[in-house]
């Protein structure tokens, strides 16, 4: 007799190529309402399933992972970023869980310079204005931006997508800083300037891309304190966390004026915001769209279904976080 496939619970719909690879391998139960499930619907649903393909949009907390049903021994999560699952949580409960690193790089470091480029250039009141028939004439002093090429870059985090960003802002003839758990080596550092000290980087940043994971050390990171050090008319662009910015300080000082922009792909309590983002006209905003593209979008699937196979087959998957 065959072997029972094993049961995954897919939290949200997937692209059609990853769902037909799941149906086919798998005793696959997909959400038919493609809904964020809330911590008590994702424990009855999880019942009968040796495994949950989940989103960033549903929380393991450590209270839903104690309470999973014994038969989940593995969440793959269709996400590089691992913030939404207790890890120490899952750890101690033996839950193993692997994420999606490498094949969102790309995508997501595009969505930062187009952030970049659109927060540095005012895109959004300039797009406003020609959709709202607001466009006068041509003007030598008309809609005035932040000047990139030649621009100091500090980039908050030098992994793999912070090195892609470095590798475009340097097409832009930025000046490339960093700030990392640890210096890189000089093939994968190519001339970026190393800062030890990640507040002391900001002193120096013309542009701020934030590219981090969020953790506790990073929590509320980009403050008062350390706005007030950047310079005067400094960009900051995040499609890393929300978590990892303080939105009351970014949003005074947006308004403010200390700062010239900021372009934002993520939100602390996304998909809220605070209300104080929608009134500025220098805020360009765009809703968690950073790893968006069909090619990426399709990998990030495989990529969590490459460890699930590993996984039952009883091999380490590639992306254990734990
Ligand atoms: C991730 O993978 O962590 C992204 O934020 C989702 O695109």
């Amino acid at each position: 007799m065959a072997e029972a496939r094993p049961r995954i619970l897919i939290t949200r719909k997937l692209p059609a190529k990853v769902e037909a690879r799941l149906a086919r391998d798998y005793a696959a139960t997909f959400n038919p309402q493609d809904t964020a499930y809330d911590a008590e619907t994702l424990l009855r649903a999880s019942a009968g399933h040796d495994g949950l393909l989940l989103c960033p949009t549903e929380k393991l907390s450590a209270d839903v992972i104690q309470a999973l049903p014994p038969e989940v021994r593995i969440a793959a999560t269709f996400s590089v970023g691992h913030d939404h699952i207790d890890i120490d949580a899952a750890q101690a409960r033996g839950l193993t869980v692997t994420n999606t690193p490498d094949v969102l790089t790309d995508a997501t470091a595009d969505t930062t310079l187009l952030l970049l480029l659109a927060a540095a250039r005012r895109a959004y009141e300039g797009e406003r204005m020609v959709r709202e028939d607001r466009w006068g004439r041509w003007e030598p002093t008309g809609l005035l931006g932040v000047h990139v090429t030649g621009k100091r870059l500090a980039i908050l985090g030098m992994g793999r997508i912070g090195r892609a960003v470095a590798q475009r802002a340097r097409g832009f003839d930025m000046e490339i800083h960093y700030s990392n758990r640890s210096r890189l080596s000089p093939e994968l550092e190519r001339g970026a300037i190393f800062h030890e000290d990640p507040t002391e980087m900001l002193g120096i940043a013309d542009f701020l891309s934030i590219n981090c994971p969020s953790t506790e050390e990073t929590h509320h990171f980009l403050n008062a304190e350390r706005i007030a050090s950047m310079p005067d008319g400094a960009v900051v662009i995040n499609t890393a966390r929300g978590t990892i910015v303080h939105d009351d300080s970014l949003i005074a000082a947006l308004t403010s004026g200390k700062l010239a922009a900021a372009g934002l792909d993520v939100f602390e309590n996304e998909p809220a915001i605070h209300p104080g983002y929608r009134d500025l006209a220098n805020c360009f905003l765009l809703p968690h769209i950073g790893s968006a593209t069909t090619e990426t979008r399709d990998a990030m699937g495989f990529r969590a279904l490459d460890n699930l196979d590993a996984f039952f087959a009883g091999r380490r998957p590639a992306d254990i976080v734990t």
